[in-house]
């Protein structure tokens, strides 16, 4: 009874668990990796400096490589800086608009992030990254980041989540361990019962049978020896 009470127990115990670690990874599965065509999302703590981060790439080479960043405000666009690379392997020149943007991409790794400093709520949003390659017949390719801001609190309540989720993890495998322990222990003692049982009766069976014969047998084995 006992052991049926702490399995209906723990199946519920084990999904809540499974949802709430889901619930905590669930923001920072997306990656910080962003090339122009996929989307991706950061969150980060008030008052901290977030790397925007944004790469090109190009197959057929690149000539005066226009790009840009740009804040989507509810709708409206603004420009936080733009910049052109003359040539592959050109160091790009850089037109910064925002007082806490700061470039920090290479030519190497065709690389054109940016940080932004010191980031507050109302830096919440969308990030674009555009470029533009009139090699390839000024076809447009964009790139969307979006920051979360969160409080402080918002990240002790993620270590807490982690907390409790590490203490039920650990009492479910606390309470299976018990079990499997406990289930070796019964068959050992089932086992154990059988075994005196045997002994019992083949004891018995030698009282009854061969109790002369098997005392002479001793005796005339250790004689010899010692
Ligand atoms: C983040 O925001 C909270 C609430 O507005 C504020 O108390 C805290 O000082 C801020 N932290 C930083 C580093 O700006
Ligand atoms: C910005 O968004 C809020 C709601 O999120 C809306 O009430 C407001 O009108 C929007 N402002 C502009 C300028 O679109
Ligand atoms: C960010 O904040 C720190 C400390 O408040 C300050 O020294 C620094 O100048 C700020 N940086 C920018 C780019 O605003
Ligand atoms: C781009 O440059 C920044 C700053 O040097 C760096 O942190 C980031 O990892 C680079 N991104 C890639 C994809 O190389
Ligand atoms: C690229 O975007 C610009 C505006 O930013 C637009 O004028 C142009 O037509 C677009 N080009 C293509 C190929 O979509």
């Amino acid at each position: 009874m006992a052991s049926l009470d702490s399995t209906s127990w723990s199946v519920p115990g084990l999904l809540l668990a499974l949802l709430l670690v889901f619930y905590s990874d669930l923001p920072h599965v997306r990656g910080l990796e962003v090339s122009t065509g996929k989307v991706s999302s950061i969150e980060a703590m008030n008052g901290s400096t977030v790397l925007l981060p944004c790469t090109y790439s190009s197959c057929i080479g690149i000539h005066k490589l226009y790009f840009s960043w740009h804040y989507n405000n509810n709708g409206s666009k603004e420009k936080l800086c733009d910049g052109i690379v003359p040539s592959e392997g050109a160091e790009a020149k850089v037109k910064v608009k925002h007082p806490r943007i700061e470039f920090v991409g290479a030519t190497k790794g065709h690389n054109i992030s940016v940080l932004l400093w010191n980031i507050t709520f109302e830096d919440e949003g969308e990030y674009i990254c555009f470029a533009r390659n009139p090699k390839e017949k000024y076809r447009n390719h964009s790139a969307s980041y979006t920051l979360y801001v969160v409080d402080q609190m918002r990240e002790v309540d993620n270590t807490l989540t982690v907390i409790i989720v590490s203490v039920l993890g650990g009492v479910i495998g606390l309470v299976i361990i018990v079990m499997v322990i406990k289930a070796l222990v019964v068959q050992f003692l089932l086992k154990d019962d059988e075994k005196n049982k045997e002994c019992l009766v083949n004891a018995s069976g030698n009282d009854n049978t061969e109790n002369g014969l098997t005392g002479a047998k001793a005796d005339n084995k250790g004689t010899p020896k010692a």
